[in-house]
């Protein structure tokens, strides 16, 4: 394998990892689903899943990547040829793509938020501290329906974001992906610290982080821990053929059971730091009979958060610029799924395999933004075709491959596969190989499984 398309060193691949994995499902769905679960208990059973169930499926996906060296659908192919296991990897390959094309749409807005915190548009009629708070929710309200669900606005920006994601790309692995990576995690993590003084600095913030910290375990209900296994799948980016594809960019020393608790740590860092942002800004301003739904927290409450203090533009300038280079570290990742496969399948050269990927990507996620404009027309089976991607990736898609991948390596991988991995060939100590064994083998796929079936009662 060329050395341009392996990841340059330790940190890199760390940054590029933790880049994939922090995304919109960490700064905007871990809030609203911790809400709409019952504050700190799903907080906990949310850590569980994370590290009893996450960290290994990781694993196993990391070591399918390396082995395989190749791309999802190459992976399989290279280590069990003849066999029909390809599909799964075909099938992560599809869910990807789909995910990419509602998520670049989201990617869209945050560089439209941006945009207008730095230009003033934002903000413009609110005075601060004169402006009643019942007004400065109904303008954000409207602001939000004119920058999403009208049809030009929003799907410039889209197109925005689907041209620095292609430029990036372009460049490859270490110039491209690692080298952006290590530039903006840093930024990501300093501008969530900054975010979270002021926040706990706001009179009444400990009410927020009792909410956030406390848990209150009679809230625990079967559903809650179907979302909280989601999330936690979502969060890590599993069943989506990032991570066996980026593995495949691992070199051979790369300790992947230590990338794995690493990436996931950072992850679940991340979701603290923005409840710890989040929960003690709405309980202080009295926002939290606001519903936190998806768009609604990210684009209307935490806007009137900023507008109640001082600076507001630089604050919501700050925020908008975190949610762009998290959703943009992993878009580049998704779309890194399908640029791999046809170059290592087709032989296609980056830039070619770049653009076949973002022409059709310009025409789907175009009908994905269209669908909140036309709501009544852009549909599929009664939704709007945004929503139904979204839906049917989370709840059907990403499992499925989950429990796919988990089958292949814990029984019809080639034999020995997962321990060679975890131990570098036998020269690492692998401790914890057999507990990573069980749970691939048996409790994943099972627990997946229930969690898929109560997802449809
Ligand atoms: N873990 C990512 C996130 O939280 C999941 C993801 C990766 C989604 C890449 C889309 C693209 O946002």
């Amino acid at each position: 394998m060329a050395s341009n398309t392996e990841f340059g060193s330790k940190i890199g691949l760390i940054a590029a990892t933790v880049g994939s994995a922090v995304g919109l499902g960490n700064i905007w769905r871990f809030p609203a689903e911790t809400q709409t679960n019952g504050g700190a208990a799903f907080l906990l059973l949310y850590v569980l899943c994370l590290l009893i169930l996450g960290v290994p499926v990781m694993l196993a996906e990391f070591s399918l990547g390396r082995a395989g060296r190749s791309d999802a659908v190459g992976a399989f192919r290279a280590l069990s040829p003849g066999k029909p296991w390809y599909l799964a990897g075909a099938m992560s390959v599809l869910t990807s793509y789909l995910i990419l094309c509602f998520y670049i749409v989201v990617a869209g807005w945050t560089l439209e938020y941006l945009w207008e915190s730095i230009s003033g548009g934002l903000f413009a009629g609110i005075e601060h501290g004169v402006t009643p708070l019942a007004e400065v929710r109904s303008l954000f309200a409207a602001r939000m329906d004119e920058y999403i669900c009208t049809p030009w606005r929003p799907l410039l920006f889209t197109f925005g974001m689907i041209a620095i994601n292609a430029g990036i790309l372009v460049c490859g692995v270490q110039k491209g992906i690692e080298n952006l990576s290590n530039v903006l995690m840093p930024l990501l993590f300093v501008i969530l610290v900054v975010l979270c003084f002021i926040t706990l600095s706001l009179p009444d913030a400990s009410e927020g982080v009792k909410y956030f910290l406390n848990p209150d375990f009679s809230k625990i209900t079967p559903r809650t821990v179907i979302s909280a296994l989601g999330q936690a799948f979502f969060s890590l980016s599993l069943g989506m053929g990032i991570l066996i594809t980026y593995a495949a960019y691992y070199p051979a020393d790369t300790r992947l059971g230590r990338t794995s608790v690493t990436v996931s740590l950072l992850s679940l860092l991340v979701a603290v730091l923005m409840g710890l942002i989040i929960f003690p800004a709405v309980k202080s301003f009295g926002l939290d009979n606001e519903p936190l739904e998806g768009a609604t927290l990210v684009f209307v409450t935490l806007p009137e958060v900023f507008a109640n203090l001082p600076y507001p533009a630089l604050w919501s300038a700050l925020f908008f610029l975190l949610l762009l280079v998290a959703a943009l570290t992993s878009t580049i990742s998704i779309a890194e799924v399908s640029v791999a496969m046809l170059r290592d399948r087709l032989n296609m050269r980056r830039s070619t395999a770049v653009i076949a990927v973002t022409v059709p990507l310009m025409l789907f996620s175009a009908v994905c933004s269209l669908s909140f404009s036309v709501p009544d027309t852009l549909q599929l089976f009664g939704q709007t075709v945004f929503n139904f991607l979204d839906t049917v990736t989370t709840n059907v898609f990403i499992p499925l491959v989950s429990i796919a991948v988990c089958v292949y390596i814990g029984w019809f991988a080639p034999k020995g596969l997962l321990r060679r991995q975890l131990s570098n060939d036998g020269r690492l100590h692998s401790p914890f190989y057999p507990v990573v064994l069980f749970v691939i083998r048996y409790v994943a796929p099972v627990l997946i499984a229930l969690v898929m079936i109560f997802n449809y009662l």
